[in-house]
């Protein structure tokens, strides 16, 4: 990844956080996004001055669509993105509003899209991009409608966009996690007790019966974004530990 510029949105906690660490450690110039104070500041301290960290909210439209120029004013070529940025909001639905409804969509899927638009016109020829579903884009779990529908939205966005814009130069590949132990399964809505169970439930749902790792995602990503996986494209990998197969 030397001499590589690669955005990573989300990239303050988990996955996103991962992934920078990763690729910093492989000589890349790393731009990580979010938008809790708390978390930028912590990112900040682990990836250290010569990382940028920048407070940009996907689920603003306006702070989605500003991103390109926001990215002009520190560099002037960005090799690779990697749209990891997301929220879930689990439960009954019953218990959905059209706000977790919009809140999900709106970071998850408007944001990925419009953050791309902005930056297409600082994506080198050639460059490559990865984007962060789900694999619940194709299983069916309870109490994640939404979530789900919005990663199938993202699946679909990978397929049709990488068509549109590889004569541009532009690589895209979806990466597709099973559960990983993240903060996110903190920010879900789940009673403590519930959250345990929940846990559990989808650790036992693998064959390899545990939770992945950033890290093993990280890998991934670093893969899809890098020369190494040049004649890949339009492609949706999972990395689920054998959710899928049981
Ligand atoms: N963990 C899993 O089991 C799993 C499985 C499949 C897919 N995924 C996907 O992996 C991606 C990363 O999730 P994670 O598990 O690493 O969770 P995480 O630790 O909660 O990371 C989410 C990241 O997205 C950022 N983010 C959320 N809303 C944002 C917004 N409106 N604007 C800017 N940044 C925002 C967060 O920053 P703040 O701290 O500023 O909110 C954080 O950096 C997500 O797209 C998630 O859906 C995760």
């Amino acid at each position: 990844m030397k001499n590589k510029t690669i955005l990573i949105t989300g990239g303050t906690t988990g996955i996103g956080l991962a992934t920078a660490q990763l690729l910093q450690a492989e000589g890349a110039q790393v731009i990580v996004t979010g938008r809790n104070p708390e978390t930028l500041s912590a990112a900040r301290a682990a990836l250290g001055s010569s990382a940028l960290v920048i407070s940009s909210d996907s689920a603003a439209l306006a702070d989605a669509q500003a991103i390109g120029d926001v990215i002009k004013k520190h560099t002037t070529k960005l090799d690779g993105v990697f749209l990891n940025a997301g929220i879930g909001q689990f439960g009954p639905m019953e218990a959905m509003t059209p706000k977790h409804f919009d809140d999900m969509f709106g970071v998850n899927v408007r944001g990925l899209y419009f953050q791309l638009q902005s930056l297409l016109p600082v994506l080198t020829n050639p460059s490559a991009v990865v984007f962060n579903a789900s694999v619940v884009a194709e299983l069916g779990f309870p109490e994640t409608s939404i979530y789900s529908a919005t990663k199938a939205a993202v699946v679909s966005l990978g397929k049709s966009l990488a068509v549109e814009l590889a004569p541009r130069g532009i690589r895209i590949n979806t990466l597709s996690p099973g559960p990983i132990k993240t903060p996110i399964y903190n920010k879900l809505g789940f009673p403590a007790d519930a959250q345990k169970g929940f846990e559990d439930h989808m650790a036992s749902q693998s064959l390899l019966k545990r939770f992945g790792t950033s890290n093993e995602v990280a890998k991934l990503a670093r893969f899809l974004l890098s020369d190494d996986s040049s004649y890949i494209i339009g492609e949706n990998i999972t990395i689920d530990g054998g959710v899928r197969h049981t």
